[in-house]
């Protein structure tokens, strides 16, 4: 359940949404579940197959579409009360129809929600099929691009869970544990200690696996000499967190050794010279350059990061050519990495936050190579 307000922020929140949409001029947003809902309402569920919608016209109250099994779900963790419940034996597009035709002027511009199944804008297409049709994110991202100091606090919190969901992993890593026991470890520990679930399945990569860098894990044993990397994040009340380190079983050779010091390097003065003004794609300018200079610079095969919040991965994104400015209360990830197809994979993640000018770390744990 997201706690990122009370019925005081969600209704600024609204007001703001509503004056972009009318200089948009978009009639109506049509949300499903997930992060957009839960940034307007405070309700947060998973798309499903069922149609739950969160509909927002450019001026007046919002109106909740749900099934009726979620209906004193939504009333209790909303502060929406205009709801229409509908039953599993009705059909969702008659209900739908009916609402609509009552709602909508002639020719609407409708504003869709782009993580939304397309089931659903199919249905809504069915039933205005005259509508213009643009995407939610052109009103969406500038409102939840700035955090506000709540959302800070739950993100501070969900990195703190990584963090100390890290430590505790550190003890199964050693010669003969599999990458899946790791991944198995990493998701015990998160709950425990309070997440509400996870950002998105762990990495736990080792030996050449640590070159592919959105691999999860598998059956490979950890063997002496390998670099780990793990990857994850948790959720903490709709709040995602994001971690990376890398660390080395037994032993580690000199080549590595380079090679993670170089992406410490990248990762440190990233983090550093990152400041508010600065455009995003100059974040990922400092990270390259160093890595290039270190001449891996072909082996630097992803954008620096990505912004962080009820998604988890969301505007900004650090990665050449966003000219967008760094601004008080924005939050992304660092963490460049170098991956030796084949061979071995070493990245360094952190969350931080535009504050005061400069970027705060939200993550707290070491970032000097560990052998274990
Ligand atoms: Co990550
Ligand atoms: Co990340």
């Amino acid at each position: 359940m997201p706690d990122s307000g009370d019925s005081k922020t969600y209704r600024r929140r609204l007001d703001k949404c509503q004056k972009l949409m009318s200089e948009k001029d978009i009639d109506i947003l049509f949300l499903g579940p997930g992060p957009n809902m839960c940034y307007l309402s405070g309700f947060l569920e998973e798309p499903g197959e069922r149609l739950l919608s969160l509909v927002v016209p450019q001026s007046g109250d919002p109106l909740f579409i749900v099934p009726q099994l979620y209906e004193q779900q939504v009333r209790s963790s909303s502060w929406i009360k205009n709801i229409i419940s509908w039953k599993d034996s009705q059909d969702p597009k008659t209900v739908l129809s009916k609402i609509m035709r009552q709602i909508l002027p002639k020719r609407p511009t409708i504003a869709v929600d782009g993580r939304m199944w397309s089931h659903f804008l199919l249905m809504l297409l069915s039933v205005a099929p005259d509508a213009l049709y643009r995407d939610a994110a052109s009103v969406m991202t500038e409102l939840r691009i700035r955090k506000t100091p709540q959302e800070i606090e739950l993100l501070e919190k969900s990195a703190e869970i990584a963090d100390a969901a890290f430590l505790e992993t550190l003890n199964e890593c050693r010669q003969g544990t599999s990458e899946h026991q790791i991944a198995a470890k990493i998701l015990y520990e998160l709950r425990r200690l309070g997440a509400d679930g996870i950002a998105f399945e762990p990495v736990a990569s080792s030996g050449p696996n640590a070159a592919l860098p959105h691999y999860r894990s598998g059956e490979r044993k950890l063997e002496k000499g390998d670099l780990v990397v793990l990857d994850f994040g948790c959720l903490y009340r709709g709040y995602n967190s994001d971690i990376t380190r890398t660390v080395a079983i037994g032993n580690c050779d000199a080549e590595k050794q380079k090679v993670y010091s170089i992406v410490r390097s990248a990762q440190e003065e990233a983090c550093q010279r990152a400041l508010q003004g600065m455009e995003a794609q100059s974040v990922d300018g400092i990270a390259r350059t160093i890595i290039e200079a270190a001449g891996y610079g072909q082996f630097f095969i992803h954008r620096t990061g990505h912004g962080i919040g009820l998604e988890i991965h969301e505007e900004p994104y650090i990665v050449a050519g966003n000219s967008e400015k760094l601004a008080e209360g924005m939050a992304f990830s660092v963490e460049p990495g170098i991956y030796i197809h084949g061979q071995y994979g070493v990245r360094i993640e952190d969350i931080v936050v535009m504050e005061a000018g400069r970027a705060r770390r939200l993550n707290k744990s070491s970032r000097e190579l560990v052998i274990l």
